[in-house]
């Protein structure tokens, strides 16, 4: 039976290790990019099919979509995400999808009380809702963090937030796209499947910075701040109020505790321990530099 491949998010933290392990696997997949490239080094990679197509367009993305088998659904946070996995929900239909894996979130739950897995658990919903063949993938929070968005932070040898002295179970996002690949290659053993993707080990802010801190050299501090405090912070910073709401229900769940729990879906999915903390932070120290 044919598995075409099409991997949405490609340019992405996680859809960028997962190109590069279709590639090794020797996949039958294509990309989908936002837009065509303005400059040459932009060019799209010779080793694979590159298709363009933008979430907002509906039908562009059906003729993007057509002749895929297996589409693996990565949104970007951004405010209109449900309308725009409405149109991939259509598009898939249109097309003749068979089976969409979705990079969702940890908790994902239409009533959840808090905004962020409400809004992520409201899209897994409606793609359920195709009646398409479904598999979701729902990562934790990304180690990867610390080294984009946070870099900066680390790097001031301070880190900031409103997380109280919770634990996390982080995970380093090439497991997640060592699970989406495992997945994507094999989906009917997958169909209907919901997946918690967390790190081995449940770290508090402190102790997941020490790990960077010894991959440095010198230490790196955490300095908790009141919820209200990161809500002004971020509204000084510029941001709009989605994004604060959305990451401020987050540090609510990090610091009441309901990101501490450990899932044995990547371990039993790839038949090895996660990545560890440790592990990523010496594998990414050249972003602190
Ligand atoms: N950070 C965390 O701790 C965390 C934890 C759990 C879940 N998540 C979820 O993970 C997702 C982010 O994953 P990521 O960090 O791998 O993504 P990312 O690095 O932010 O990349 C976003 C991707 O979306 C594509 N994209 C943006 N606008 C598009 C459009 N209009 N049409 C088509 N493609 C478009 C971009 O492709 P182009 O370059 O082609 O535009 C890019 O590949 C979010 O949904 C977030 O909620 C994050």
């Amino acid at each position: 039976m044919s598995n075409k491949i099409l991997v949405t998010g490609a340019s992405g933290n996680i859809g960028s290790q997962l190109v590069r392990l279709l590639v090794e696997a020797g996949a039958d997949f294509a990309v989908l990019r936002s837009k065509e490239p303005e400059t040459a080094a932009g060019a799209p990679h010779s080793g694979y099919e590159t298709r363009y197509a933008s979430f907002d367009d509906r039908a562009a993305l059906t003729q993007a979509f057509t002749g895929i088998d297996t589409l693996f659904v990565l949104l970007p946070l951004v405010e209109n995400k449900v309308q725009l996995a409405g149109n991939v929900a259509a598009a898939a239909l249109a097309a003749g999808v068979k089976h969409i894996v979705r990079s969702s979130g940890a908790g994902a739950d239409p009533k959840a009380g808090f905004a962020l897995p409400r809004l992520q658990g409201e899209i897994d919903a409606l793609l359920a809702a195709t009646g398409i063949a479904c598999t979701f993938l729902r990562p934790a929070g990304f180690m990867q963090n610390f080294a984009t968005f946070m870099a900066g932070q680390v790097k001031s040898g301070t880190v900031y937030a409103a997380q109280a002295d919770a634990a996390q179970s982080l995970i380093d996002v090439r497991d997640i796209a060592a699970v989406a690949a495992k997945v994507l290659l094999a989906p009917e053993k997958h169909a209907g499947q919901a997946y918690t993707l967390t790190g081995g080990e449940s770290l508090t802010t402190q102790q997941q910075l020490d790990s960077i801190g010894q991959a440095l050299g010198h230490p790196v501090k955490y300095q908790a701040v009141p919820f209200e405090g990161a809500v002004q912070a971020m509204q000084d910073m510029g941001m709009p109020g989605w994004v604060v709401e959305l990451m401020d229900s987050l540090n609510r769940i990090v610091a009441a505790g309901y990101a501490a729990g450990i899932s044995p879906d990547v371990e039993r999915l790839l038949g090895r321990k996660p990545i560890t903390m440790a592990q990523f932070a010496r594998d990414y120290s050249a972003a602190w530099h």
